[in-house]
């Protein structure tokens, strides 16, 4: 992409990254050969929106939902999760890159959780661009869990009720930090977000790809960039007046 469309390069991408299980089905594989396809797309895409730059991505990566898969899934999951954060280590780092992840994290395995926090404290001062991971995340537990904190604080009187609004309210989310999403992708044809950053993607602008995400490629991301590019985004305003 030229230098000369970063002003209308968005600066928080989410990427709904689905359809590896029928990627996989439709070439008579296993759908966990979908999921390590998908490893792979995704250490492609983190370099090519670092090289782009794109400040924050935040990949949904596994949702609260998908706990309920067979468990076998739900392993290998696991485990290429585990698999991704040892084996990035380096080019994390290498691509001054800082990991983030929000989510119900202490559901992961205690190895995994470990690993990961691991890496996000060596990452913590890296400045190129944010990486996020969403894992067993939900966007309607992000907000549930945003009020239980409000009301925690509320209930020890350390807030009044009239302090509450969108900013008091966003800084208790666990992706508040991140910055609005300007741009959610989602492959695979489907159209819905599946509770993904459902407080943040108030004004995001969305962009959907038939493509399976094991064949996700640069140039269906520039494709999308190119989408958003083209948007004029109002946010409820006029442009004109008469
Ligand atoms: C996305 O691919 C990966 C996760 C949700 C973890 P899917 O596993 O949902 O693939 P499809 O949608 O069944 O093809
Ligand atoms: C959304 O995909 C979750 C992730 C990509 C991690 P799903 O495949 O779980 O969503 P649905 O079931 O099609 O809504
Ligand atoms: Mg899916």
């Amino acid at each position: 992409m030229a230098e000369s469309d970063n002003g209308q390069l968005p600066r928080h991408v989410g990427i709904i990254m689905d359809g590896n299980g029928r990627w996989a089905r439709a070439r008579g594989l296993h759908r966990i050969a979908g999921h390590r396809q998908g490893a792979k797309t995704v250490d492609k895409v983190v370099t090519a929106c670092r090289r782009r730059g794109i400040r924050v991505l935040t990949l949904y990566a596994f949702s609260s939902q998908n706990w309920c898969r067979p468990s076998p899934e739900v392993q290998a999951l696991m485990e290429l999760l585990g698999e991704y954060i040892r084996q990035e280590r380096r080019k994390i780092m290498d691509n001054n890159i800082r990991l983030t992840a929000i989510g119900h994290l202490d559901r992961l395995p205690p190895s995994t959780h470990q690993s990961l926090t691991e890496l996000i404290e060596i990452t913590k001062e890296n400045t190129g661009m944010t990486l996020c991971l969403a894992l067993s995340y939900g966007g309607r537990e992000e907000i549930l869990a945003a009020t239980g904190a409000l009301c925690a604080e509320l209930a020890a009187g350390q807030l009044r009720p009239e302090a509450i609004d969108e900013k008091a309210f966003t800084a208790r989310t666990w992706s508040g930090s991140l910055g609005p999403v300007d741009l959610i992708i989602r492959t695979s044809g489907e159209q819905r977000l599946s509770n993904f950053l459902l407080w943040s993607c108030a004004y995001a602008e969305l962009h959907f790809t038939d493509r399976m995400w094991p064949e996700f490629d640069e140039s269906d991301l520039d494709k999308a960039l190119a989408d958003f590019a083209s948007r004029q985004r109002r946010y409820g305003e006029v442009t004109e007046h008469d």
